[in-house]
């Protein structure tokens, strides 16, 4: 039985055959449509969700599972303060595969340590988010046609921003790939990811607040949204929440075959006058989501 809590549980022959897996189920979504008959994926959600716990119940469905499910931290047992050791037990007699997300750092980790059966990591606090990243891949593979030799633009909350933590990880292994952090100084990414990946590894990155002057080499901008959830205090939130707003004019400079992502949900970052641009990347993240999630929960289960 396996988990996947970190992006780098998974290695790069491991995420190539998620993406092969992906890529059959979308042109041959017949072939899969029972293939998980009898099984049931418990999704525990203990943070707001739309996109991640969505595409995972439709990924069960669409394989002929079922779903199990709690409305939120509020309607569980988690509310009269069972652990996170307990539930996961407790969800483990129920279910064959779980897909946990919660605010505390670590919390999808406790529960695989305590489960019998595979959990998912659906987002972990300001930490990881490994199946967005998994989104991610998929996305950049099927626009860019590699995931090595790219320069890749992550722009706006890198410091709690968990789907930009598991996206360097998971790149930083290809070969060529360079990135330009872009973000208000508050904002910049933390040094577990700075020390820990970019530069005890040697991957080339620039740091820089200036969104425009980054933009001609940029082959993948990632935007993100500034996480209000995680801030000490609103006003911090208030002076930060607009810091880049990714409009038609900010553009200019941009490569013609830019691909323009984000994990959703947007707030501000990017006008709505770019959602018609073919550069925009971000509502076909949102369906490789789903793809990605029937893969991974195809391997995790072994039933490919
Ligand atoms: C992201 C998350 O939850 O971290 N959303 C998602 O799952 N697609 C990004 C965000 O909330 O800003």
């Amino acid at each position: 039985m396996r988990s996947l809590i970190n992006i780098l549980d998974l290695s790069p022959a491991e995420l190539d055959e998620l993406i092969a897996i992906a890529n059959d189920i979308i042109a041959n979504p017949g072939k899969y449509s029972e293939i998980c008959k009898g099984k049931k994926l418990a999704t525990l959600f203990f943070e707001p969700s739309t996109r991640t716990r969505l595409s995972f119940e439709a990924a069960m469905y669409e394989l002929g599972g079922n779903v199990l499910t709690v409305a939120g931290a509020d309607s569980s047992s988690a509310a009269k303060g069972e652990s996170i050791a307990d539930t996961a037990k407790t969800v483990s007699c129920y279910a064959d595969i779980i897909a946990m997300r919660h605010p505390k750092e670590g919390a999808p980790l406790v529960a695989s340590m305590n489960a019998t059966i595979p959990v998912i990591n659906a987002g972990d606090g300001g930490h990881n988010h490994p199946t967005q990243t998994l989104a991610d891949l998929l996305t950049i593979h099927r626009e860019k046609n590699r995931l090595s030799d790219l320069t890749i633009g992550l722009c706006g909350d890198l410091k709690f921003g968990r789907t930009v933590h598991s996206l360097i990880e998971a790149m930083a292994r290809y070969p060529g790939v360079k990135f330009v952090l872009i973000s208000p100084d508050e904002l910049k990414l933390p040094s577990y990811v700075k020390q820990g990946v970019l530069k005890d590894q040697g991957i080339p990155y620039e740091q820089t607040t200036d969104l425009e002057a980054a933009m001609p080499a940029l082959d993948i901008l990632y935007m993100t949204r500034v996480q209000r959830e995680r801030f000490f205090n609103e006003e911090d939130y208030l002076r930060l929440k607009d810091s880049y707003i990714l409009t038609p004019e900010k553009l200019r400079g941009a490569k013609p075959d830019l691909s323009i992502m984000h994990p959703l949900p947007r707030v501000n970052e990017i006008s709505v006058a770019i959602d018609d641009d073919p550069r925009a990347c971000y509502f076909k993240q949102v369906l490789n989501g789903k793809y990605m999630r029937m893969s991974l929960i195809l391997r995790l289960l072994e039933v490919l």
